[in-house]
């Protein structure tokens, strides 16, 4: 199979959602850190619509990643533009792999956490958010060289659905 010139339309609105999704999960922590710390300490755990929200938000980045997993199997992805140096097109794949993988794990340590009251799984939450964070920097930076230095059409591929 011919690898496709760019992106879905449905990937690249899949791609924005499970940004704004991810963004809101780090901005709105705050009260389910509180609750899981008031669990640990044997307390009682009020409704919070804000809690309700992290771990819907989180479900959801779940269930979008594996239709992206699903659609990126199915069609493929556009290669990398000819100018990147064969090392950074080895570290764009590596980061993909990883934000694909951090998307399903950040979800399941979360419910192992909250639905089963496992505490090394909120420990790896902790330590996953840190790496999440870490690997999006990267990915970002990765996307303003393309877009300033190698000067490539890589930013407009996630903009514009290929024909
Ligand atoms: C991609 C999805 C997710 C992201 C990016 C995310 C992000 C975060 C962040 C940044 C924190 C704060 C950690 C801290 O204060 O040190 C947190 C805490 C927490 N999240 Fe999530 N979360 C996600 C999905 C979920 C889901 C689906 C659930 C539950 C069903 C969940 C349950 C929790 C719990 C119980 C805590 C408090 C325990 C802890 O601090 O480790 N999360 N999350
Ligand atoms: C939570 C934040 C983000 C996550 C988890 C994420 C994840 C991903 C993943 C997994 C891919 C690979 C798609 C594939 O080939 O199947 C991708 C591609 C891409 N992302 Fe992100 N991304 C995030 C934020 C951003 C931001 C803020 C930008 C812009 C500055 C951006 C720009 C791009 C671009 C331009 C591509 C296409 C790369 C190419 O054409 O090969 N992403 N993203």
């Amino acid at each position: 199979m011919a690898a496709p010139t760019g992106f879905s339309a449905t990937q690249i609105r899949l791609h924005w959602i499970v940004f704004i999704l991810i963004v809101l999960q780090y901005v709105l922590h705050e009260p389910i850190s509180d609750a899981w710390h008031a669990y640990e300490r044997g307390e009682e755990i009020a409704f919070n619509p804000v809690v309700a929200s992290h771990v819907a938000g989180g479900i959801l980045v779940l269930l979008f990643a594996l239709w992206r997993i699903a659609l990126r199997v199915k069609r493929g992805a556009p290669a990398a533009p000819e100018q990147e140096p064969p090392i950074l097109k080895l570290a764009a794949s590596v980061t993909h792999i990883a934000l694909y993988a951090l998307m399903i794990l950040m979800p399941l340590s979360g419910m192992a956490a909250w639905f089963g009251g496992v505490e090394a799984a909120a420990e790896g939450h902790e330590v996953m958010r840190v790496i999440l964070l870490a690997l999006v920097a990267l990915h970002v930076l990765g996307a303003l060289y393309h877009q300033f230095i190698l000067k490539t059409d890589v930013l407009i591929r996630m903009r514009k659905p290929a024909a």
